[in-house]
């Protein structure tokens, strides 16, 4: 598939493997498979039983499956830029990163990829398992590092308050919440689950992800199949 070739709370006590962190190609493409529209339960249903997940198996995801779920989250619904979620002046702040880890998804190497919703391909940023570096950087939540997949919510702040000066934040976040929903409620009717991360030290994830400096991480969104 490639082309080119309070806080702590939550959780205590991880221990950081070292990663491999490895600069890869910039030319690194992905394409995804097209999402379906077909499901297994009304929205009402999957409204009704939508949970927090924090336990996950090791099984991995498959290619479709990630694409599905990256879709639903700000997929292109309508023209070039219309997406799943609404947008603030359709100014579309935000950027999903899926950080996969080893054996996360099946065909597709450990490492961090930006999906890119006009193409609806992924572009990697980095190579390697990067799953324990986010996890240390959201104050040790150990059960992170279990889910073979983290999709990673960034905003940047700019794209909205040219429009809308300081309200245009808060609309970035708004933003980030409906994502947040669409993959909940999407990984529900495909039998998956997710949990949902907000205490993180943004500048340790961008840095140790490779993000660029602008995309600002808001949400972490650990999943997979529930254990
Ligand atoms: C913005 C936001 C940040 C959150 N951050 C965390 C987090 O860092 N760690 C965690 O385990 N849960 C986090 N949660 C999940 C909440 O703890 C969870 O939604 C709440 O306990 C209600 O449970 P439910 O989602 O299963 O209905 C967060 C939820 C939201 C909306």
């Amino acid at each position: 598939m490639l082309k080119k070739m309070g806080l702590l709370t939550w959780g205590l006590g991880l221990t950081l493997a070292a990663s491999p962190i490895n600069a890869t190609p910039p030319s690194d493409v992905v394409d995804l498979p097209q999402q379906t529209y077909t499901g297994r339960m009304t929205v009402a249903y999957a409204l009704k039983v939508r949970r927090t997940i924090r336990s996950f198996k090791a099984t991995p995801l498959s290619l479709k499956q990630l694409a599905q779920i990256l879709w639903a989250g700000y997929g292109i619904t309508a023209g070039p830029i219309f997406k799943t979620v609404p947008s603030a002046g359709a100014t579309y702040p935000l950027d999903l990163y899926a950080v996969v880890g080893q054996n996360g998804v099946k065909d597709l190497p450990a490492g961090v990829y930006h999906y890119r919703p006009g193409k609806h391909d992924l572009k990697r940023v980095k190579a390697g398992d990067l799953r324990a570096d986010v996890a240390g950087a959201a104050w040790f939540q150990k059960w992170m590092a279990q889910a073979p997949v983290m999709i990673v919510i960034t905003g940047e702040y700019g794209r909205t308050t040219w429009k809308y000066a300081a309200r245009g934040r808060v609309y970035v976040h708004v933003e980030a919440g409906c994502v947040a929903q669409s993959i909940f409620l999407m990984v529900q009717d495909m039998g998956l689950a997710a949990g949902i991360v907000g205490a993180m030290r943004v500048n340790t994830i961008r840095d140790r992800l490779g993000l660029p400096d602008k995309h600002q991480p808001l949400l972490v969104m650990p999943l997979g199949h529930r254990k």
